[in-house]
C-alpha cells in the first residue's frame, strides 16, 4: 500500500540528487512510483543534453516515462549489467539501508533489477524515514496461491489483505499478471529473517522487504538533500 508521502519538492530534490550521480556510459535501472519519476526526468533531460545511458525500467509505468523522456531503453537480458539502479521505497530505516517497497506493486521486478545492479540509490521525502520498519510487506503471488499463502503468512505473525484495484472490479493484477496482498507484521525486529521466510514460501513470486541491496539513500527536504552511503 502507499503511504501519502511527502511534498513534491522534497521527491524532487531526492530524484534528481541521484540523477545528478549518472555518468555517460552507464546502463542504469529505472525505478517505480512518484519519487523515481523525478530522477527518470531529469535523467531525460540530461540525455537530451548529451548524456549516453541506456534505462532498464522497473514496471509498466517506468517504460511508459522514460520513453516519453527520450531515455534509450534494453530489457535485462539485454545488457550486460547495471551499473546503478535508482529507485523508491514506502519506508527505509538510514541506519542500515533496510526498506520497503511495493506501495505500487513493482516489487518483483525492482528486486530482479536491484539485485543485478551494483548499486541501488534509493530516494525519499522525509517521510518514508522510521526508526524501525512498520510498513506492511506487498506480497507478489501466483493468483491461484492466494488463500495458501495468505494461511501462511498468517502463521508467520502478518494480518493478509488482498490488494484491490481503485478502477476495476476485483484485485490489483500486476505487470507480471499476478495478485498482491499486503501483510501486517508490526514492528518488524528482524527483517532479514522475515525476508527468508517470505520468499521461501511455494506460490510468492517476491516481497517487498531489501534487506541489503541499498547502497545509497537520498532524503531531499525543504531545504535539501542529504544522502547516506552504505
Ligand atoms: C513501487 O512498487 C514501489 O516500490 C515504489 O518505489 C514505492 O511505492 C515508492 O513510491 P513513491 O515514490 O510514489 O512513494
Amino acid at each position: 500500500m502507499k503511504s501519502a508521502g511527502g511534498s513534491d519538492d522534497a521527491k524532487q530534490r531526492a530524484g534528481e540528487a541521484a540523477a545528478q550521480t549518472v555518468e555517460s556510459g552507464m546502463t542504469v535501472g529505472l525505478g517505480t512510483g512518484s519519487t523515481a519519476a523525478y530522477a527518470i526526468r531529469a535523467l531525460g533531460e540530461a540525455v537530451d543534453d548529451g548524456l549516453d545511458i541506456v534505462g532498464v525500467p522497473t514496471s509498466f509505468g517506468a517504460r511508459e516515462l522514460a520513453i516519453e523522456c527520450g531515455i534509450p531503453l534494453a530489457g535485462l537480458d539485454e545488457v550486460d549489467g547495471i551499473d546503478v539502479a535508482i529507485d523508491g521505497a514506502d519506508q527505509i530505516v538510514l541506519d542500515t539501508g533496510n526498506c520497503i517497497k511495493g506501495g505500487g506493486a513493482a516489487h518483483s521486478r525492482e528486486k530482479l533489477v536491484a539485485g543485478a545492479a551494483d548499486e541501488l540509490h534509493i530516494v525519499v521525502d522525509p517521510t518514508k524515514t522510521a526508526e524501525t520498519l512498520d510498513h506492511t510487506v506487498a506480497v507478489e503471488m501466483l493468483p491461484d496461491a492466494h488463500p495458501v499463502v495468505s494461511e501462511k503468512i498468517e502463521s508467520l505473525g502478518g494480518e493478509v489483505t488482498l490488494r484491490r484495484a481503485a478502477n476495476k472490479d476485483g484485485p490489483v493484477v500486476t505487470d507480471n499478471g499476478n495478485l498482491v496482498c499486503d501483510a501486517d507484521f508490526g514492528a518488524i525486529d528482524d527483517p532479514e529473517s522475515l525476508a527468508t521466510d517470505l520468499s521461501r514460501l511455494p506460490g510468492v513470486v517476491d516481497h517487498g522487504l531489501f534487506v541489503g541491496y541499498v547502497t545509497a539513500v537520498s532524503v531531499g527536504s525543504e531545504d535539501g538533500v542529504s544522502t547516506t552511503t552504505y
